[in-house]
C-alpha cells in the first residue's frame, strides 16, 4: 500500500482526456495509491473549491485547444494553491501539435506553487471529427494506453522519490509573440462556423448543453451559443442525447485547407505516438 493520495483533475469536452484519466486511475490503484478523479469541465464544477488539502500529489489532464490547454482552465489553474506539492501533467491532442501547452501550463502551475515533475502527450481523435474531420478517429488505441500506464507508474516513482527533480523545458520559439497575439485577439459578436447551434425542433430540453458548457455559453431556450463566450470545444455537440446540436458545414469544407496550412496529412497524424516527457532535468529551472 502506497502513501500516495492523488487527485487527478481533468477537463474533457468529448471524453478523450477523461478516458485517459480512467486508465491512469486504474493503474495507480493497482499500485496501491488512493486516487480521486475531479472533472472540471463544466463552468459550475470550477466554482466550488476542491479539497486540495486531502491529497499529497496531483495529476492534471487537459486537451490541447489551439496550442494551449483551454483558456478557461488556464485562468482557473492560476488561482490554485499548490504549496510545493508534486504534480504531473498530461495533454491529449488530435494529431496536429501540442504547441505551447506543456510549457505554458507548467509555468502556470509553478506560479501557483506546484512542483511539476514530468509531463506527457497522448493522441486522441480530433474533436472536430464531430463536424466531419477525420484526424486519428481510432485513437486512443492500446499502444496509447500502454504509455498512459507507464505514465501512472512513473508518477508513483517520482512522487515517492526523495530527490526527484522537476522537469524543465526551454522556452518555445515565438512564445512571447504568441501570447501577445492571443491577448490582442478581439472576439466578435457574430457566430463563427465552429460554434454550435441547435438545428432541429425535436429537442427533449434536458438542458445538458447549458449545464455542461465549460463557459456558460450555450442557451438551451434559444438553441444558440454566445459567440463572445463559446470556446468551440464541441462539448454540447458530443453530449446532446438527441443529436440536435451541430456546427456549420463550413468546418468540413475547411478541413483540406487546414491540413494544407499545417503541412499535415491524416497518415502523418496517425503515425504520431503518445509519449512521456521527462527531459531537461535541471534543479534550477
Ligand atoms: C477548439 C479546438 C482546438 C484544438 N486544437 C488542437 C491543436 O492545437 N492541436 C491538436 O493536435 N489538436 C487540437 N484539437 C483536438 C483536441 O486536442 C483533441 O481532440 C483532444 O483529444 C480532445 O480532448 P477531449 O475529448 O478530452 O476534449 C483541438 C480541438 C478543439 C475543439
Amino acid at each position: 500500500m502506497s502513501d500516495l493520495k492523488i487527485a487527478l483533475i481533468y477537463f474533457s469536452a468529448t471524453n478523450v482526456t477523461r478516458t485517459y484519466a480512467e486508465v491512469i486511475q486504474k493503474e495507480l490503484i493497482s499500485k496501491g495509491c488512493e486516487v480521486k478523479l475531479f472533472d472540471v469541465t463544466s463552468f459550475s464544477s470550477r466554482q466550488k473549491p476542491l479539497p486540495l488539502d486531502n491529497y499529497n500529489a496531483f495529476i492534471f489532464g487537459f486537451p490541447v485547444f489551439g496550442d494551449f490547454a483551454p483558456g478557461v482552465i488556464n485562468d482557473w489553474l492560476a488561482k490554485l494553491k499548490g504549496n510545493g506539492t508534486n504534480c504531473a501533467t498530461y495533454f491529449t491532442y488530435g494529431g496536429r501539435s501540442t504547441g505551447y501547452a506543456h510549457f505554458h501550463t507548467r509555468s502556470l502551475l509553478k506560479g501557483a506553487g506546484f512542483t511539476v515533475q514530468f509531463t506527457a502527450e497522448f493522441l486522441g481523435r480530433h474533436s472536430i471529427n464531430l463536424a466531419g474531420w477525420n484526424l486519428i478517429p481510432s485513437r486512443p488505441d492500446n499502444n496509447d494506453f500502454t504509455i498512459a500506464k507507464q505514465f501512472a507508474n512513473l508518477a508513483v516513482e517520482r512522487f515517492t522519490a526523495d530527490s526527484a527533480k522537476p522537469f524543465c523545458l526551454q522556452t518555445p520559439f515565438a512564445y512571447d509573440a504568441k501570447l501577445a497575439f492571443l491577448k490582442n485577439i478581439e472576439k466578435k459578436p457574430e457566430r463563427a462556423p465552429n460554434q454550435p447551434v441547435r438545428i432541429q425542433e425535436n429537442c427533449s430540453m434536458c438542458r445538458l448543453c447549458e449545464t455542461e458548457c465549460p463557459n456558460q455559453s450555450f442557451n438551451a431556450d434559444t438553441g444558440l451559443s454566445d459567440p463572445l463566450k463559446c470556446i468551440s470545444c464541441f462539448r454540447c455537440v458530443y453530449i446532446c442525447p438527441d443529436k440536435v446540436i451541430k456546427v456549420d458545414d463550413k468546418m468540413k469544407e475547411f478541413y483540406p485547407h487546414f491540413l494544407m496550412q499545417w503541412s499535415l496529412t491524416e497518415e502523418m497524424a496517425a503515425a504520431k505516438k503518445s509519449r512521456i516527457i521527462t527531459d531537461f532535468l535541471e534543479a534550477s529551472c
